[in-house]
């Protein structure tokens, strides 16, 4: 049995969410009916991005030494939010991996704090199996549906097949896809995060203007590369003696044209083998800071629209790293009585699918978050 707030007829189960994978510190509290139904009391995060902007990327010590400053804060701030106390939650929820270790260990640690003081269950949550159940917080759909996760460390198609139950059918060999955005913009001389000034650049420019590859295109499995992309981008950039606004403009708009093509060439193989094992799926959806790209979501439509589905975009604060996801994960596995021990460690790395259905060549790389 959960401890839950009966508000109503309907018992709900209160679980508050721990994020410290990465660069964003981030609590939350999330309701869950017992009919399958969430709402968010609050969620609230802090981004360090300031702090790693002049580096260039996120530095690991720095990462975890802001989560340790903000955690505690972060978490109060949630629980006064959401207007409960802790005798109040039937559960908490930290993502103990896949991440910066560093943090990982801070907001895992955390959680068990509060899960011991309090006698309440700890359930220890894999962040991409957050990412992938958060349509179900948002737009309370079914199983099985085909997740695509674009973001600075991952970059995959998987089959959700219910909870606990992820079958990956496509992954990047090399860089993620935010990676790669944050990378071009360096070259160029762009701030970090480059994602979205390289959608902001690409907007003035002429796609057609450099004829760069389109990676893993025609290809019958489902995965991504783009490091090649990346590096034809640098070379091109070697060739021109110096850079204008318009080449910067042009080098963008032809890198992101190239990035929309591979993507929906390997999504529409990832559905099509989807729907060779699973049936149509409820909906295509995407998640990951990626998702934000405003020319991403229009080719994403399209290929959802080809393949008989629907697309379905959490809003871009659900999308992005958040303690909300973390919560409901939490929510939907309790509900299922999939809690934790003082004993769940903390994962650098952490597959969604025990048993990955992609080459064994991948498993090292870092498609292996
Ligand atoms: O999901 P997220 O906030 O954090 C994790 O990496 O987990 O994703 C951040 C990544 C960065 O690489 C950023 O450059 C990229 O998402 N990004 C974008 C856009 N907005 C953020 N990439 C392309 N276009 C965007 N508009
Ligand atoms: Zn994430």
């Amino acid at each position: 049995m959960t401890k839950g707030l009966r508000l109503g007829n309907d018992s709900q189960t209160l679980v508050l969410g721990i994020e410290t994978t990465c660069d964003e510190t981030a609590a939350a509290v999330v309701a869950r009916d017992s009919d399958g139904k969430g709402k968010i009391l609050s969620n609230v995060v802090r981004s360090q991005t300031d702090e790693h902007a002049i580096y260039g990327g996120v530095v690991p010590e720095i990462a975890a030494r802001a989560h340790v400053d903000m955690l505690d804060h972060l978490i109060d701030a949630a629980m006064r939010e959401a207007g409960i106390d802790y005798a109040a939650l039937g559960g908490v929820a930290a993502a103990a991996g896949p991440g910066l270790i560093g943090g990982v260990i801070v907001g895992l640690t955390t959680a068990k704090a509060i899960a011991l003081v309090h006698g309440t269950p700890l359930i220890a949550v894999n962040h991409l199996e957050a990412h992938a159940l958060t349509p179900r917080l948002t737009d309370a759909i079914d199983f099985p549906y085909c997740l695509f996760l674009a973001s600075g460390g991952h970059t995959q198609i998987v089959a959700v097949a219910g909870v606990g139950d992820y079958i990956r059918l496509g992954t990047t060999v090399d860089d993620a896809m935010g990676e790669a955005f944050d990378k071009v913009a360096k070259m160029l001389g762009l701030p970090y995060p480059g994602g979205p000034q390289v959608e902001q650049a690409a907007r003035n420019g002429d796609a057609s203007r450099f004829a760069f590859p389109r990676p893993m295109q025609g290809r019958s499995d489902a995965n991504f590369s783009l490091s090649g992309l990346k590096t034809a981008v640098r070379n091109e950039i070697g060739r021109l003696e110096s850079i204008s606004a318009q080449d910067t403009a042009d080098l963008c708009a032809s890198f992101q044209a190239a990035v929309l093509e591979s993507t929906a060439d390997r999504l529409r193989v990832g559905l099509e083998l989807f729907k060779q094992r699973f049936g149509a799926p409820t909906a295509l959806v995407a998640a990951g800071g990626v998702a934000a790209n405003q020319a991403i979501r229009g080719a994403l439509d399209d290929v959802a629209g080809k393949a008989g589905t629907r697309l379905i975009m959490p809003p871009p604060a659900l999308c992005t790293d958040n303690g909300a996801m973390i919560a409901w994960a939490g929510a939907e596995r309790l509900a299922l009585g999939m809690t934790d021990g003082m004993d769940a460690a903390p994962r650098a790395r952490w597959l969604l699918d025990a048993n990955a259905q992609v080459p064994g060549k991948f498993a090292n790389t870092r498609a292996g978050f």
